[in-house]
């Protein structure tokens, strides 16, 4: 049987000139009184900055700001958004940019509601119980965070990258307007297609019940990805291709394919240690992850889901062997991340040795379920981090 609950409470205005025609509106149904927040000074750069502003003080809405959210966001930025939102009663919280912006917003909403430090709710010390609405801009099509509960939070200081998950985390409303993306870099386009997939990868090779229809979507999606990265890195305006990646980004990872599978995931809990040790980029690490994962964890009792995987999203010959089937599916995703997408594939070119290794695959076996596809202990983990060298 299939059994679970899903829901999507986030309102999502998708297309060119939504948040023109619908951002103000939206945002007075929750207050006047704003935190506006974003990352490094992208949005200043593509005017949307400017933009916005205009649209808000027309509107007789009052704006505070944090700025420099930085990608991989940290705790500091968190207890920052607090303080100015408890000062100046803030009502609602804007965040413009990609997911550590969304990310960021999110847990300063939460925090609001949290006598203690911000840091026992993103570690999970804590229970979220509460948060001050939010809307997003998303700027950047990748983690999914504008349709999702999570919020990912790293802290400088015990060198840890965590993810919180709760109903108060959704997004009120999200804005999605592809040609917002249309600046993207090449290196954050492929680093967040990568991540999408991954997203999809991780859903898709899982313990849990298989719904025929959710496999076929997911393999669709993924198939999405496959086909506009390479048009969005090629011609960065394509709205074809930047709208596909940005609805892509939401549906990988806001509970629809999860359906009753096992909410267990394995390359995730990996890569979050190569941020939090050497704040790498999240897409770039589970590129170079993902693949010696997947040959690591291949056995006779699993070849058949890679076969599928192989078959249906790489086209490979049905005919052939599953554990053929798999070894070519594995090197079509190379294929794909590295000269498609131009990603690097090993740690060593992104100037990551073996130093932390041991370190840090003992915190990701913490972090990995035992239900996970392959549980794998310590030792696994490092061997993967190994083979990543
Ligand atoms: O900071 P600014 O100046 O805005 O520049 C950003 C940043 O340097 C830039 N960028 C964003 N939109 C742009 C743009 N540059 C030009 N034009 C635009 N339109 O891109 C850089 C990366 O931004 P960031 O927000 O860090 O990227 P992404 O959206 O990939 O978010 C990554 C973070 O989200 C977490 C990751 O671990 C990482 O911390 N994740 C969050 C998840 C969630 N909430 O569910 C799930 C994911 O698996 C992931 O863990
Ligand atoms: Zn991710």
């Amino acid at each position: 049987m299939f059994s679970f609950d899903f829901s999507l409470p986030t309102e999502v205005y998708f297309g060119k000139g939504v948040t023109e025609s619908k951002l103000a509106e939206t945002i007075k149904r929750y207050g006047s009184k704003v935190l506006s927040c974003y990352g490094g000074g992208s949005i200043k750069k593509t005017g949307l900055y400017d933009n916005i502003m205009s649209i808000l003080k027309e509107n007789g809405v009052t704006v505070w700001e944090l700025s420099g959210i930085a990608p991989n966001p940290r705790v500091s930025s968190v207890r920052k958004g607090i303080d100015i939102c408890r000062k100046n009663g803030v009502e609602v919280l804007l965040a413009v940019g990609g997911g550590s912006v969304i990310d960021c917003a999110k847990m300063v909403g939460a925090g609001y509601y949290y006598e203690g430090d911000a840091w026992d709710l993103c570690s999970k010390k804590a229970v979220i119980k509460g948060s001050l609405p939010l809307v997003s801009v998303l700027t950047l099509a990748a983690t999914g965070s504008e349709t999702n509960p999570t919020a990912v939070i790293s802290n400088d200081e015990t060198s840890d990258k965590v993810g919180a998950t709760s109903k108060f985390l959704f997004p009120k409303a999200s804005f999605l307007d592809p040609t917002l993306t249309y600046s993207v870099s090449a290196f954050q386009t492929a680093a967040g297609s990568a991540d999408i997939f991954s997203h999809v990868l991780e859903t898709y090779f899982n313990k849990g019940e298989d719904m025929f229809m959710l496999d076929r979507v997911m393999e669709g999606i993924m198939k999405t990805v496959m086909h506009y990265a390479p048009v969005a890195l090629k011609d960065p305006s394509n709205y074809e291709a930047r709208a596909n990646l940005m609805w892509a980004s939401g549906w990988a990872i806001n509970g629809f394919i999860q359906g009753s599978k096992v909410k267990a995931w394995s390359c995730h809990p990996i890569e979050h240690q190569l941020s939090a040790y050497y704040d790498m980029t999240h897409g770039l690490g589970l590129a170079i992850v993902t693949p010696r994962w997947l040959r690591y964890c291949l056995n006779a009792s699993n070849a058949e889901r890679y076969y599928s995987f192989g078959v249906n999203v790489f086209g490979i010959d049905p005919a052939l062997d599953p554990f053929e089937v798999a070894s070519r599916a594995i090197k079509a995703l190379e294929e794909f991340f590295y000269s498609v997408l131009g990603l690097k594939s090993n740690f060593t070119d992104s100037g990551i040795g073996d130093e932390k290794i041991s370190e840090m695959a003992e915190k990701a076996a913490k972090a990995l379920s035992p239900n996970a596809f392959v549980p794998l202990k310590k030792e696994d983990i490092e061997q993967i981090y190994i083979n990543c060298l």
